[in-house]
């Protein structure tokens, strides 16, 4: 098939989250099933240009604003062919969505209306003829709404099928200026309820749910917990409307993700040779200038400091969690609140808590090695991939039941079989209290369960094969579904 898969980031040029590991990872393995896959993403202005190939300029109409030229670059990453949209007025900016501060940019929705245009562009002066056009999230939901009003019309298009990935229900792409319809060409009889209206303004994802041939998220829980109002984040009764919606669970890139091969750890391990992840600790305690102790467990942390992720679980517990013996490591950023409070944390217990405040790849890598569990109190979680990395690393995760932590951790529980980690319930400072201190009775005083969950846990494989091939299927199914349309 011929795949158009478009994203705001990708993993090796551009991230902020698990959506940029995806974007990377899927279409790699997506290739290796044979297809012809093109990925098509800004080039911000942390992409160095200099180390791609320009092919030269290109007009992308913005409807009322006129065309805009912008320059396309491109190179290969792995065998797949990677497309760069450079439009410095939208994308020459120091970050992805938001200032420095943390707002949102004023014209993200021009920015990612653009981005999207550009993509049909694209395909048109590749003489691409797309198949299936893969959007991800709320900054390509329209998509599927541009080609049903646009670009149909177009050779290329004229059999596309569309298929959108949620990632995260809460981010929707909501706007209040209506002239943006004007800009994105869509005409004004998408202005419903139906499709990209929502209380007299704007929402892309909902015009994405609506328009889109086949939908789906990337776990099967979340594709069922999206259905309620409590993780539907008010699209619930939409999502229920649509037969299409499937769950497909995020693998792992083995290649980046893995002790055996991992270019950032200072010693490289396997199961068979497990002892070795000590010197991995050792190397983090030192990074964080953390007492040098060995039958100390260090609990780790990498996440965007975000509602979702259980920050504020945290913050209520963390007074009652260090008085527990272990030692504690935290890597995030986003929430300012989140970076003072644990930056002061770390003044008040140098000896048992220490933080890095800012985004490092290196360091997450050594926290997924060198910590001996991986804590994830999730307060809704679609996939997560870092409780996935953590089972690889020998680093049990403590998680909540939700969303995708749900479907890959089975709890230290005798009635569940091969258990590889540890889940609590309730979204509650007791409860995540309650949980870290059986985990640490565990840690000290049943090795053997410990270690069962480490054998288990470094034992499972979550590999992108075996998604991708799900992913073939929806495209079929989009695909067909368009052809009865017809
Ligand atoms: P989400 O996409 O909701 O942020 P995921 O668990 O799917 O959550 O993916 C998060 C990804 O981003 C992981 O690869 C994780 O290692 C990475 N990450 C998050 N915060 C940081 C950070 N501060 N520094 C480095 N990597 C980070
Ligand atoms: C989102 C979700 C996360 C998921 C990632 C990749 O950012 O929050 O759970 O793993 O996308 O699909």
């Amino acid at each position: 098939m011929n795949i158009l898969f478009v994203a705001s980031e990708v993993a090796g040029y551009a991230k902020s989250g698990g959506l940029a590991d995806v974007a990377s990872a899927l279409p790699k393995a997506l290739k290796k099933l044979g297809h012809n896959i093109k990925i098509v993403m800004p080039r911000y202005y942390s992409i160095d240009k200099t180390k791609l190939n320009s092919l030269g300029a290109m007009g992308v109409p913005m409807g009322s604003l006129g065309e805009f030229w912008c320059e396309v670059f491109t190179t290969k990453m792995g065998s797949v062919d990677i497309y760069f949209i450079d439009y410095e007025t939208y994308f020459g900016r120091a970050n992805l969505y938001s200032d420095e501060s943390g707002v949102a940019y004023g014209d993200n929705a021009e920015r990612f209306i653009f981005l999207s245009k550009a993509s049909f562009e694209l395909a048109r002066l590749l003489k691409f003829k797309v198949d299936i056009i893969h959007a991800n999230d709320w900054h390509t939901a329209l998509i599927p709404l541009i080609l049903k009003a646009k670009y149909k019309y177009f050779k290329e298009f004229k059999s596309s099928a569309t298929l959108l990935t949620i990632h995260n229900m809460q981010h929707q792409g909501k706007f209040q200026d209506k002239n943006l319809i004007d800009i994105a060409e869509v005409g004004w009889e998408s202005f419903t309820p139906n499709n990209l209206e929502e209380f007299g303004g704007l929402n892309f994802l909902k015009s994405g749910i609506t328009q889109s041939d086949v939908i789906n998220t990337v776990s099967p829980t979340y594709s069922k917990e999206i259905k309620t109002p409590e993780f539907g984040w008010g699209l619930d009764g939409y999502l229920r409307a649509r037969e299409l919606l499937f769950g497909i669970l995020n693998g792992v890139d083995y290649s980046e993700w893995s002790p055996k091969n991992d270019k950032y750890i200072v010693k490289n391990y396997s199961l068979e040779t497990i002892k070795d992840k000590r010197l991995c600790k050792r190397d983090l305690q030192k990074i964080f200038n953390l007492p040098l102790e060995d039958n100390t467990p260090i609990i780790g942390f990498v996440g965007r400091f975000a509602t979702q992720k259980g920050i504020e679980l945290i913050s209520q517990a963390i007074w009652e969690i260090l008085e527990f013996d272990i030692q504690m490591v935290i890597l995030g950023s986003g929430e300012k609140w989140a970076e003072g409070f644990f930056s002061d944390i770390a003044k008040r217990y140098p000896k048992k808590f220490a933080t890095y405040i800012g985004y490092s790849n290196e360091l997450a890598h050594k926290i997924e090695a060198g910590s001996d569990m991986f804590l994830m109190p999730s307060l809704f979680e679609p996939c997560g991939l870092n409780q996935i990395y953590s089972l690889a690393y020998g680093t049990p995760p403590i998680v909540r039941a939700v969303g995708g932590l749900d479907d890959t951790i089975r709890n230290l529980d005798k009635s569940i079989e091969k258990p590889n980690g540890f889940k609590f319930y309730k979204a509650t400072k007791e409860a995540l209290v309650g949980t870290i201190q059986w985990v640490v009775n565990i840690y000290y005083n049943d090795r053997k369960s410990f270690n069962l969950l480490i054998k288990n846990g470094m034992k499972d494989r979550f590999d992108w094969t075996n998604s991708a091939k799900k992913y073939e299927k929806l495209y079929k199914l989009a695909i067909n579904k368009k052809e009865l349309e017809v």
